[in-house]
């Protein structure tokens, strides 16, 4: 007996591989297009009323989304998915879940867009929130705020890199039934980390990042196990609207393909910009979950099956920072993160300025790096050169 003969296996069976790239991929059924169209309309014809090939409107649900949805729900292993306009529109998706009067547990280094949102959007919707250090899930046990209905945590963190253990901080979450746990798995992908295995309610999703891949176009997604919650996310979708069109979809879904190929890349050349950052003299902390001295190490290791391409150091000083930020060619100087090409950056005074005077403020003398997936020895010496000429 050969292989060939072998029983075939279901879609769940399939590889990270295979699924980012089968996965609701079926070719066309009309004319056999291998890849998905772009199903560029706002309305589908009905043969009779009511009587649709299960879309009518483009708002409500576009195929071209349909197999984007489908592809992201399986790489996070999770029965339903929804995609958004951004990241930040899922997130809210995900926030209208609460009602006046429930309160939100974040992480007191949660992305600043995230905070902003919780903190300046829903509060005025009578929303009450809380940051709490979620690396010690015993706090939150100790001290559980009342109403609490949503514990966000985002791991590893933008931009300081700090690692929550997902599991621990479940179990903490569990014992409170009203109450769900929230994943940002924007750093990680879920080609790192898959946060519903281990015990996460939704996961959340900046797919701007590197599920897009290629800084060429911005959406979100949301992905859960729980029908209640997709019935929400879908209810919403169509009610407030916030959603990718066609060809953000298809980007996305374009980018999806080779995921697991450029996150092994992106790992790849992080480890050696982190081992040469430890020895530079101008660089006085280097903060990546690799690092065996990092406070969250064990936590990587065990929820991560590798440490990502965010890498983010200190230089002592905020005027060097911005030095160095505004001094390599290679790492352009820009916002975002986790596409193909390498990006520098000072979180204080570009993506995280909205959370300055907040318990979510950043160090003045941190830059963040997103490591591309160039050649390592051009990343290598474009960022040497910006570090030696601080003198
Ligand atoms: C961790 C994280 N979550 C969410 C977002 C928001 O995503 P978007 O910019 O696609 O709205 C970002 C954006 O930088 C992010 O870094």
């Amino acid at each position: 007996m050969n292989d060939h003969t072998t029983e075939p296996q279901g879609e769940e069976a399939w590889g990270f591989a295979t699924k980012a790239i089968h996965s609701g991929q079926d070719p066309e059924s009309v004319t056999g297009a291998v890849t998905v169209p772009v199903f560029q309309t706002s309305t589908f014809a009905q043969e009779a009323v009511g009587k649709h090939s299960g879309y009518e409107y483009a708002r409500t649900g576009n195929p071209t989304r349909t197999a984007l949805q489908t592809a992201l729900a399986a790489l996070e292993g999770a029965s339903f998915g929804v995609s958004f306009a951004s990241g930040l529109a899922a997130e809210d998706a995900v926030l209208r879940l609460l009602e006046p009067g429930d309160h939100v547990v974040m992480g007191n280094d949660a992305y600043g867009g995230t905070f902003r949102l919780i903190a300046k959007v829903f509060a005025r919707a009578g929303i009450t929130w809380s940051a709490h250090d979620l690396t010690d899930p015993s706090e939150l046990a100790g001290a559980w705020p009342a109403n609490t209905k949503l514990v966000w945590v985002e791991t590893p963190t933008n931009p300081l890199l700090t690692v929550v253990d997902i599991a621990a901080v479940a179990a903490v979450v569990g014992a409170h039934p009203e109450a769900r746990l929230v994943v940002d798995n924007t750093f990680a992908t879920p080609y790192l980390q898959q946060p519903l295995s281990h015990g996460a309610d939704i996961v959340v999703h900046s797919t701007t990042k590197y599920i897009g891949g290629h800084s060429d176009v911005v959406g979100g997604f949301v992905a859960t196990n729980e029908a209640e919650v997709h019935d929400h996310l879908t209810f919403i979708q169509n009610a407030v609207g916030a959603v990718p069109g066609p060809w953000d979809c298809y980007l996305t879904l374009r980018g999806v393909k080779t995921l697991g190929v450029r996150m092994d890349r992106h790992n790849e050349n992080a480890a050696q910009i982190v081992e040469m950052l430890q020895g530079h003299r101008n660089v006085t902390k280097v903060l990546w979950p690799g690092l065996s001295d990092h406070p969250g190490h064990k936590a990587a290791v065990e929820q991560m099956s590798g440490f990502g391409g965010m890498v983010s150091f200190q230089t002592g000083s905020r005027d060097t920072a911005l030095q160095v930020s505004e001094r390599t060619e290679l790492f352009t100087l820009a916002e975002s993160l986790g596409a193909v090409e390498s990006l520098i950056e000072h979180p204080g005074a570009m993506t995280h300025l909205s959370a300055a005077g907040s318990p979510l403020e950043v160090p003045d003398d941190l830059v963040r790096l997103s490591v591309g997936i160039e050649d390592i020895d051009d990343l290598l010496a474009d960022l040497v050169t910006a570090l030696d000429s601080l003198g």
